[in-house]
């Protein structure tokens, strides 16, 4: 007979896609009881992990209507990054052992994963990991911090090193930057010594984003939502002359007066679109309906690079990306350069408002689930 790993937990469970995310989280998500992984029914290879933590993203929300570029078919568990104490190791297992403190790598664990492990996401108490997922938690961070530090920082890499080439001296515009992924940004760029101008549409969340590295920041809306010529603030800043580098993470209007902000021969990075998330259509189904169109005029007379940056995608077709930006975070980490900000924990059982929280933009930064 084998040994029990634990006691049962709890798992959210995704059991259909909505048509929106709103329409999942009403309808088609749920708490459930969670069984301990059964130790006869995993790999050599496998390791189980007792969850302390999970970051809460918006591509959580956007998986749940099938309208992420990534599909994971339910029944499955949210939570894209995780981590926690080994629990239990197949006999192969060599890298990790039981109590040891882990963060599990959302390239090969958990539902932005291909194969047997995505369904098992970290908003649960169990999670079934492969060894190679299993990364040694820094040991100058906390959980909550690991857990906001991969696909926040990797991203930021990616955008700004690996396509924005950003250098000493640049001005940088961040839009989003108060979302998981911005605010990364906001501190990556300052890192390689850029002038940082971050934008939002709150005073009280970019006042928050001056005392966490933001040079200069600027309200992109109106009182009635509407998006302002932001290029007279960003021209304003830069004795006339426009932004070197703008990180779009926003979309829509936003997109259009970028390009308005821009040096002749600046780069516009398309990081994504969180004010128009509906570019393919809900419950799985495909199809972008002219989403995020650009002015070729504009891009043509300015000789803008128009750049596309999708971390985990380039790395699929670029395997030599990752091993250099992992090196250079995990230094950064090390030298307590990088110190990931985490918003307000939530326990397991209100995950709902967790990710309402995150939907409507409520808090700078990540924010993370506790199962406990
Ligand atoms: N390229 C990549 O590899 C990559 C990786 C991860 C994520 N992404 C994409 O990047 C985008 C941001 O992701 P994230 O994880 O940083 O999301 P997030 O934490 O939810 O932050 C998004 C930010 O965008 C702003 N925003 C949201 N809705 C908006 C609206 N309707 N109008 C204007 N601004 C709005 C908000 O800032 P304010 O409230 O301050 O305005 C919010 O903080 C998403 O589209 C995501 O899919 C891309």
């Amino acid at each position: 007979m084998t040994a029990s790993i634990g006691p049962a937990g709890q798992h959210v469970v995704v059991s259909e896609y909505g048509e929106t995310p709103l329409d999942a989280l009403a309808h088609h998500v749920h708490l459930e009881a969670q069984p301990a992984p059964d130790p006869s029914t995993l790999a050599d290879t496998d390791v189980v992990l007792r969850v302390r933590t999970c970051a809460v993203g918006w591509v959580d929300l956007l998986m749940m209507s099938g309208q992420y570029q990534h599909m994971v078919a339910p029944p499955y568990t949210p939570g894209l990054e995780f981590g926690g104490e080994v629990a239990w190791t197949g006999a192969a297992v060599r890298r990790v052992s039981v109590g040891d403190r882990v963060l599990a790598d959302g390239f090969s664990a958990g539902p932005r994963s291909s194969g047997p492990h995505q369904r098992y996401g970290g908003f649960s108490t169990w999670v079934v990991i492969p060894e190679h997922a299993a990364i040694p938690a820094p040991h100058n961070l906390s959980l909550d911090q690991c857990v906001n530090l991969l696909g926040n920082y990797e991203t930021a890499y990616h955008v700004l090193v690996d396509r924005g080439g950003v250098q000493e001296g640049d001005v940088v515009v961040i839009h989003g930057a108060s979302g998981s992924t911005g605010l990364a940004g906001v501190q990556l760029a300052k890192l390689h010594g850029a002038t940082v101008i971050a934008t939002g549409r709150s005073p009280e969340k970019l006042a928050q984003l001056r005392k966490l590295g933001a040079d200069h920041t600027i309200q992109t809306v109106d009182d009635d939502g509407s998006v302002r010529r932001f290029r007279t603030d960003v021209k304003a800043l830069t004795d006339g002359r426009g932004a070197d580098i703008v990180w779009d993470g926003v979309g829509g209007d936003i997109s259009v007066e970028s390009l308005r902000c821009l040096r002749f021969g600046g780069k516009l990075c398309i990081v994504g679109w969180a004010a128009t998330p509906f570019v393919a259509r809900g419950k799985g189904k495909r199809g972008a309906p002219r989403a995020n169109q650009l002015p070729t005029n504009i891009i043509q007379m300015k000789g803008l690079d128009i750049l596309g940056c999708p971390a985990v995608i380039a790395t699929k077709h670029d395997a030599t990306l990752r091993p250099r930006r992992l090196q250079w975070i995990f230094d950064q980490v090390e030298a307590g350069r990088i110190v990931p900000h985490v918003g307000p924990a939530f326990p397991l059982s209100d995950w709902d408002a967790a990710l309402r929280h995150k939907w409507r933009s409520v808090f700078v930064g990540g924010c993370v689930i506790h199962p406990d």
